[in-house]
């Protein structure tokens, strides 16, 4: 593999064969890459394969050169030297026209009659890459003109609300796959069946010694009913499970053993339990627990900031 274009070929196969796997395999939103490490495999192979047809086909032309009468091979050559030279030549040219500067053996003939000090100065062109940027600016502040300032498509302050409810509805998605990242403050009551199961499940195995199966109570109070010590309600409930209860009473803090989600889970199924019968329920303990936010949906009050007092403060409206 002596030459650029072995190379090139070799890149541009394997570039080839990314991509083919790429739209091939099955991977959802991930990169198949990630999501089938197998994907790492093929690809090598596939490099290995690539390099050994390069290999083959060096060794095959050299053989060939080998069995040319020496006259022949100078030929060869020197066609060779021809096509090489032929090559890159398009980028050589495309590079110099769009620097479009004089060589420096030419130079006299755009020198000006400016003469400071023997410093003298060239009229050269301007470098076509700048001039087409240059129109390039124009076109693209004509267009700019004609959409913002003529047909008014949207203001700054509308593109900010749309992408805000973008992101939001982004979050609102991530927030469903990544169930681990609610808190006391984000926790909602879970409905869907497939949680109050999983719930069900964390329940049976870590609380039922403490709590009864069916949330009676024993050494824990009852689950069931209305009262509670620390508070009713899904954020009350996560706030007990994860951070315990009160100290010395043996309702220890779940988030060492739990991950978030599943004392979302636990938390939801255990506010299922409540104004069920259980077999042997515990009495009463704590106080009836109103849920504030119930009755009147009073929503709180954002805070506005107070408008600063600048001289650069723009009005938006
Ligand atoms: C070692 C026994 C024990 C285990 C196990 C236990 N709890 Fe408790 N739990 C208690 C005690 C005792 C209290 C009362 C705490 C207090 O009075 O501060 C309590 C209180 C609670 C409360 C608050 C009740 C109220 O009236 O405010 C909830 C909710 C609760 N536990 C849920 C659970 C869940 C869910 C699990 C399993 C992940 C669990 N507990 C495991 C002993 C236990």
């Amino acid at each position: 593999m002596r030459s650029t274009a072995s190379y090139l070929r070799v890149i541009t196969f394997l570039f080839i064969a990314y991509l083919l796997i790429e739209v091939t395999v099955e991977s959802g939103e991930q990169s198949a890459f990630i999501a089938q490490p197998l994907s790492w495999l093929i690809l090598g192979m596939v490099l290995l394969f690539i390099v050994a047809i390069e290999i083959s086909l060096e060794a095959l032309r050299s053989i060939l050169f080998r069995s040319l009468k020496p006259d022949a091979q100078e030929r060869y050559l020197l066609a060779e030297k021809a096509k090489k030279e032929k090559q890159f030549k398009w980028i050589k040219t495309t590079y110099l026209k769009l620097l479009d500067s004089k060589p420096v053996e030419e130079e006299s003939e755009i020198v000006l009659d400016h003469n400071y000090d023997g410093i003298k100065e060239l009229d050269n062109n301007l470098p076509p890459w700048w001039v087409y940027g240059f129109y390039a600016t124009i076109i693209f502040g004509v267009i700019y003109l004609v959409r913002f300032h003529v047909f008014n498509e949207y203001t700054q302050a509308e593109e900010y609300e749309t992408e805000v409810a973008e992101a939001k509805i982004a979050i609102e998605k991530y927030k469903k796959t990544a169930k681990d990242l609610v808190d006391v403050n984000t926790v909602t009551l879970l409905t869907e069946a497939s949680d109050i199961e999983a719930g069900k499940a964390v329940y049976t195995t870590n609380c039922v010694a403490c709590h009864k199966a069916d949330g009676g109570g024993g050494i824990g109070p009852n689950l069931t009913d209305k009262h509670w010590i620390l508070g009713g309600g899904i954020k009350n409930v996560f706030q007990t499970i994860s951070e315990g209860g009160r100290d010395g009473k043996g309702m220890v803090a779940w988030k060492q053993t739990l991950k978030p989600a599943e004392i979302a889970q636990v938390a939801s199924y255990v506010i299922t339990l409540g104004g069920t019968t259980p077999a042997e329920p515990k009495e009463a303990q704590g106080e009836i627990w109103i849920d504030p936010d119930a009755p009147e949906t009073e929503t709180p009050v954002e805070e506005v900031p107070k408008t600063v007092s600048d001289s650069t403060t723009v009005a938006m409206n």
